[in-house]
Formats: structure tokens, C-alpha cells, sequence
């Protein structure tokens, strides 16, 4: 059985159609996708259409995917302030329906994939937003699962792909499709076979048109876009190095 692990797309449709080209050369059986498929990036109706036209197993709901009709809040650091703005230019954007789609995903999502107890999470079985780093110490890790039986775990959210593995688990991070935060500023996602037990990853990398992303963002007069070029360029995690505020 072949899956396709899909992640944080968070609106950047250029990515995420040249990934959605390879994942079908790739030929799975089934789509898993991680969330946090809006927000941030320009075009969040494209990436949630494309979504739903991969017809995916599942979608569990990622934190960006969270924020929608809840009520109003008030910034109290310069991240929070551009996920204010993005929500805004996300809000004007989605119907109240893919809003509401999104908010009634699971937070969580565990099934048997040939024999494999699998674990599904945006960012652990605790929260949407918990952190874990590819450099997590094997005790961190060994929080990323609710099951004892469970052999494969896998997560989004860091946009930092990495495989581990820790206690007779595989722990599979996907990376980001439209935000990349690990150096390597190409489109991420996660190939994974399983075949008599044993399982196979492949963490694939695709090149897409950063140009045209940021053209594109630039075109919707969308907001913070000196952030988005700073994070699709580079790769890095934008908000730190934008302003000295504090991050929440
Ligand atoms: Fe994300």
C-alpha cells in the first residue's frame, strides 16, 4: 500500500499543484492530508478545492485551520498580528461553509493501514500547536502517540520534514508544501509503503516557481508579503527575524 502524506499547504496553490503533479506520477493508493491547508500564502479557495478534489482518506485539522469563526481577539505580539491579517484576507476569501469545513475537521485520526496501527496528528495528540523538532530527544518523541500498539506516527506542523524512529515507532514528519521552514525551499511531502509489515518513506522534494507564488500574493495585494517572500525564499522561519516582538 502506498501513501501520500500531504501537509501545511497554508494557501500557496503554485506549490501545491506542482506537488499534486508528482504525488500522481507517484501513483498512490490512498491521500493523507495533515492541515493547516490555508493561511498565510494567497490563495487559500485553491489550495482547500484542490483538497477536496484529491479526494483524500482523511483530513485532520491543523492550527491555522482552527481560527475561523471563533470570536474576535486582540494581537499581543507581531506573529499574532499577521495571523489577525491573514485571517482576514483568508476570512474575505472562504465562504462561511469551507470555513466552517475546516474548523469541523478532526483533530486527530488513527487507523490500520495493512496491518500497521497508524496515528495521524497535525502536531500531537495533545494540541494543534505543540512543537516537536527533528532533534526532539527520544522521551519528546515518545509523546507523539496515544496507543501502545501503534507503529507509525504521522505529523505536520513544524514544516521540517524528518523520519525517526523511537520505541518500535516510526515517526514521520511530512514538511510543508507551501512554507518550508528547514533550510530547503522546495515543496515538501511524504511518500510511505507498507508491505508485510515493513514500511518504506520517502520524503520528496519538488521544485515550484517561488516567482510566481510571491507574483501572485503581490497581485492579490495580499498582506505581510515581505514575510511570505522571506519564508518561500529562504525557507526560514519569518516572524523572528521580522521584527523583535515577542512570539506566542
Ligand atoms: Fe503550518
Amino acid at each position: 500500500m502506498r501513501i501520500a502524506v500531504i501537509s501545511d499547504m497554508h494557501g500557496n496553490a503554485t506549490a501545491f499543484e506542482t506537488v499534486v503533479r508528482d504525488l500522481h506520477e507517484q501513483s498512490p493508493d490512498i491521500i493523507v492530508c495533515l492541515g493547516d491547508i490555508v493561511m498565510r500564502g494567497p490563495q487559500p479557495v485553491e489550495c482547500l478545492e484542490m483538497v477536496k478534489a484529491l479526494n483524500p482518506f482523511t483530513v485532520v485539522r491543523g492550527n491555522y485551520d482552527d481560527k475561523f469563526l471563533k470570536p474576535a481577539w486582540t494581537p499581543k505580539s507581531y506573529k499574532q498580528e499577521i495571523q489577525l491579517r491573514a485571517l482576514e484576507y483568508d476570512c474575505d476569501r472562504l465562504s462561511l461553509e469551507n470555513q466552517k469545513w475546516l474548523t469541523q475537521l478532526p483533530a486527530e485520526f488513527s487507523c490500520e493501514y495493512e496491518g500497521v496501527p497508524t496515528e495521524l496528528y497535525h502536531a500531537s495528540p495533545k494540541s494543534l500547536y505543540e512543537i516537536t523538532y527533528p532533534w526532539a530527544s527520544l522521551d519528546e518523541l515518545d509523546q507523539l502517540h496515544k496507543y501502545d500498539q501503534t507503529k507509525l506516527v504521522l505529523f505536520g506542523h513544524i514544516h521540517h520534514a524528518f523520519v525517526r524512529q523511537c520505541r518500535g515507532r516510526l515517526i514521520v514528519n511530512c514538511g510543508s508544501i507551501g512554507m518550508s521552514f528547514d533550510g530547503d525551499n522546495r515543496a515538501s511531502y511524504a511518500i510511505v509503503d507498507i508491505a508485510k509489515r515493513d514500511i518504506a518513506i520517502q520524503l520528496r522534494r519538488v521544485e515550484y516557481d517561488i516567482d510566481l507564488a510571491i507574483q501572485i500574493a503581490r497581485n492579490q495585494r495580499m498582506p505581510d508579503l515581505d514575510s511570505f517572500e522571506y519564508a518561500l525564499r529562504t525557507a526560514r522561519y519569518p516572524y523572528d527575524a521580522a521584527k523583535e516582538l515577542p512570539v506566542t
